[in-house]
């Protein structure tokens, strides 16, 4: 049986999709309510994340960052220590690399595999089974699993060893969020100058200077509702962890530092669980 924890935004979906092709399924989330359309679906629930290993040979995970991570795997009622030898465990939350790294030492240490296998695409895809994997660890793991991430993606990206795959998502969502925010800049200048919003938004995004996605956030800016697909708490963790990164690697990132602290801000201020588009918000409030 498959196992499924961490039942929010995304990992509510991702679960969806396997239900859909016909997996068995047992789920555990922190509030159970969320687990509830599942379990309407056929899912099976487990009390604690000891119990979804008591049932499983695959533990998918999808929480919301590394201490909830670590809290289900190795806390009071972790799942790692009730796991059978040879089981696999993939983590597809957005985490740092060393502690994909570390998390693939406590799992070794008790003879679990492990991949990381992050995902690049929000509340739709996920919906649709459209997400990107960029996948750490060994070939051979991967592709057991491939058939069970193709339910969830439209692509499989094997990057490399273990933690490969959330290096390349923290460089991936580095971009996501300087782009919004730049565009979150952008429009308000814009609209400070006298133009229409919407107007500056769609020429903005008539033009080759806007990222492709920010094309998804439009009406999201244009009618003020930021109801969260990727909620800006989250991505103000990211950066975080790209910082944390990047010192480990003794890289200068200026621009995402300060970044960083635009989002902490506006987590601050009260807008850390609507969309993370809501820096443009933000901006306007201030
Ligand atoms: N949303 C997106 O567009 C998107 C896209 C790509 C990647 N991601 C990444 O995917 C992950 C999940 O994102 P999401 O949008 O689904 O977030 P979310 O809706 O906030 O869900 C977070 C999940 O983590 C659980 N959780 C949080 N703290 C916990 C703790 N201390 N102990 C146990 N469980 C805990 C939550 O449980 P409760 O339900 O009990 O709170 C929930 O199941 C994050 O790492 C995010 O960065 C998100």
């Amino acid at each position: 049986m498959i196992g499924f924890i961490g039942l929010g935004i995304m990992g509510s979906r991702m679960a969806g999709r396997l239900l859909a092709h016909g997996h068995a399924l047992i789920v555990h989330n922190r509030s159970q309510e969320k687990a509830e359309p599942l379990l309407n679906q056929g899912a099976r629930w487990a009390a604690s994340p000891k119990e979804v290993a008591e049932h499983a040979d695959i533990v998918f995970t999808m929480l919301a960052n590394p201490k909830a991570v670590e809290t289900v795997a190795i806390g009071e009622n972790g799942f790692l220590d009730h796991l059978a030898e040879g089981s696999l465990w993939v983590d597809m939350s957005t985490v740092d690399p060393s502690f994909s790294r570390r998390m693939a030492q406590e799992a070794g240490k008790r003879k679990v595999r492990f991949l990381d296998a992050p995902v690049a695409g929000s509340k739709i895809p996920a919906e649709k089974g459209e997400l990107v994997f960029h996948v750490g660890g060994k070939a051979e793991d991967l592709e057991e699993v491939r058939p069970l991430l193709e339910c969830m993606g439209r692509a499989v990206h094997h990057q490399g060893e273990v933690g490969s795959g959330t290096a390349m998502k923290i460089v991936i969502n580095l971009m996501l969020a300087q782009s919004m925010a730049a565009f979150a800049e952008a429009v308000t200048l814009g609209e400070a100058l006298g133009f229409d919003k919407a107007h500056v938004v769609d020429t903005l995004l008539g033009g080759a200077t806007a990222a492709p996605f920010l094309r998804g956030k439009r009406d999201k800016i244009v009618n003020g509702d930021f109801e969260p697909e990727f909620p800006l708490e989250h991505m103000q963790k990211d950066l975080q962890l790209v910082a944390q990164t990047a010192f480990e690697q003794n890289v200068a990132l200026p621009l995402a530092n300060a970044g960083k602290e635009l989002y902490a801000l506006a987590k601050q201020k009260g807008y850390r669980g609507q969309d993370f588009s809501a820096i443009y918000q933000f901006l306007k409030d201030r």
